[in-house]
């Protein structure tokens, strides 16, 4: 095996989602440990507390307890070069979301055991079927009160449309929660607690091991017995096509804080998920050992340090091997160039990287030249991946700064901050930037436009929300708008490319423009960037 293929053999890359506190940070922290990333349970995390937690970076998240952006960690573990991204846990940000997990080979989905899937993360959640990558379920707190387990599988099922398939079963809950049963080696796996610190001990036993009494009484022995029962003849078996597929997931039960539980999830889901797979481009499909380095530019940070207001754009590598000096090709900016500062955030370092694989993240300087979705590659090998789409905005704002010598920095804020993907912009038909339509996903990101301008850019803006709901671009390049016959509530606009596009309130009034202009296109994706 060539260094290149066992390297990209070890990879994993999976992308951890979650609602706000279920445990993504405490989950991500007991996995560091076990890799011996870092020795201290509590060095990652405590948001609330005055440290704050490596992947949150701005003031915005700390104040809110959100975590609004994502940041890349790798760890090793026996063989394996692991890649977490973490995501934004609150859905105004699924958006971002659905970029990183196109980054991410398969996907974590933390479930707090005590509140199952909730109304405000369904969407979050379903960005991750969109992808159709494997999502292994941990569902955490179990040394909580949580919801029967059965109840939390069913909840899954219903509400996210996919079909489970539990690895692992608890043995009780809240204090009681004592340890796991595998289903495929029969085996009960008993923790000892030891206050979430280092790996935890455990024992194995069998179901019918007389040492069981000492740390389950009758009651409990007999209801995971009838559990065991249900299970076999109920659920789904596990089929690891289907889990591949997206189809099924791997359901695990566990307790990130106190640590049980999280080493058996961890070593089944390397053995459940793969290493990088190839990826389709223009060009057909890219085999990731076979073919020279290319990448993608998945997320682009702006502020990750503050005291030098630097920009950094996260690439997921595809193929190939990453050396630090190496030439490389930007496809987009039709370009030669060397990536500059390439970097990994390992646990809570950040260093130079000088080599990396397909399934490596790396984060490289951006002066401004890159933009979501964009390809680089080696310039004797050519091609473009696939783009990433946008999310079609559902909350749409005017925007405007306050004082009108700011113009310079107002153009400048919105625009960068609109490259970054965190908001779309469009404008007044062949009007400059005076003012801007502002459209997002969730209406978190107009708190952040508004929080950012102000400490970045030194810009204050006036919001005035909007009433539409629906945006169309016009397919048909010889229209002109003006021309157009509209119902009184549609609104013609322009993306920063010109493309024509509109702005709705209701179906009804989509319906009007389509009755109203014969041979009327629109459409409900465009590149609304278009930078
Ligand atoms: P998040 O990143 O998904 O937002 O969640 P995070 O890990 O920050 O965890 C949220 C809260 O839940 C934290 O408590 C954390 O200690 C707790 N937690 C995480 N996993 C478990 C678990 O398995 N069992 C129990 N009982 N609690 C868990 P906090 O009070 O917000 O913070 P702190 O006071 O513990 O620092």
């Amino acid at each position: 095996m060539s260094e290149i293929q066992n390297e990209i053999k070890k990879r994993r890359t999976f992308a951890i989602i979650s609602h706000p506190d279920a445990g993504k940070t405490t989950l991500t922290e007991k996995l560091l440990l076990y890799g011996g990333a870092i020795n201290l349970a509590g060095s990652v995390k405590g948001k609330k507390t005055s440290k704050h937690a490596v992947s949150d970076w701005m003031e915005i998240e700390k104040q809110r307890g959100i975590s609004v952006t994502s940041s890349v960690l790798q760890f090793k573990y026996n063989d394996c070069c692991i890649n977490i991204l973490d995501t934004p846990g609150h859905q105004d940000f699924s958006e971002d979301t659905y970029r990183t997990l196109m980054a991410a080979d398969s996907a974590v989905m933390v479930i707090d055991a005590s509140k199952g899937v909730e109304a405000q993360t369904i969407k979050l959640f379903k960005v991750c079927l969109l992808r159709r990558i494997p999502i292994i379920t941990f569902i955490n707190k179990m040394d909580r009160d949580a919801k029967n387990p059965f109840e939390l599988l069913e909840d899954i099922e219903n509400v996210l449309g996919i079909n489970t398939c539990p690895i692992n079963w608890p043995v009780g809950s809240g204090k009681e929660f004592k340890g796991v049963y595998d289903r495929n080696k029969k085996k009960l796996l008993m923790f000892t607690a030891n206050n979430g610190q280092k790996e935890v001990d455990s024992e194995t036993l069998s179901l019918d091991a007389p040492e069981l009494k000492e740390y389950i009484n009758q009651y409990q022995m007999q209801e995971l017995y009838d559990d065991i029962d249900l299970l076999e003849g109920a659920g789904d078996s596990f089929d690891l096509e289907a889990v591949r597929a997206g189809k099924l997931t791997p359901v695990f039960f566990g307790s990130a804080l106190t640590n049980f539980g999280v080493e058996p999830f961890l070593e089944k889901f390397l053995e459940i998920t793969t290493s990088p797979l190839p990826r389709e481009a223009d060009c057909g499909i890219i085999d990731p050992v076979q073919s020279p380095f290319s990448a993608f530019v998945f997320k682009i940070q702006a502020n990750m340090n503050k005291a030098h207001r630097d920009r950094i754009a996260f690439m997921r590598i595809c193929s190939g091997k990453f050396e630090k000096d190496m030439e490389v090709y930007h496809v987009q900016g039709e370009r030669k160039m060397h990536l500059s500062q390439p970097q990994q955030l390992m646990a809570q370092e950040r260093e130079i990287v000088d080599e990396a694989y397909a399934g490596d993240i790396i984060g490289v300087f951006d002066p401004g030249i890159f933009s979501i979705g964009d390809t680089i590659c080696t310039a004797n090998n050519k091609f473009k991946y696939r783009g990433i789409p946008t999310f079609a905005p559902e909350y749409f704002a005017l925007v405007r700064q306050k004082d009108t010598m700011k113009r310079k920095q107002f153009v400048k804020g919105t625009t960068q901050i609109a490259r970054e993907g965190a908001i779309q912009i469009f404008k007044e038909l062949d009007a400059g930037m005076e003012e801007v339509y502002v459209g997002v996903v969730g209406t978190l990101q107009f708190d952040v436009l508004k929080y950012r301008l102000n400490n970045e850019y030194n810009v204050e803006i006036i919001m005035e929300s909007l009433p539409y709901k629906f945006i169309r671009w016009i397919g048909n390049k010889d229209i002109d708008p003006k021309k157009l016959d509209l119902a009184s509530d549609t609104k013609r606009i322009q993306d920063m490319n010109g493309n024509n596009l509109l702005f709705f309130t209701s179906y009804w009034s989509i319906d009007w423009a389509l009755e109203h202009n014969k041979g009327l296109i629109l459409e409900e994706f465009g590149n609304s960037q278009g930078f």
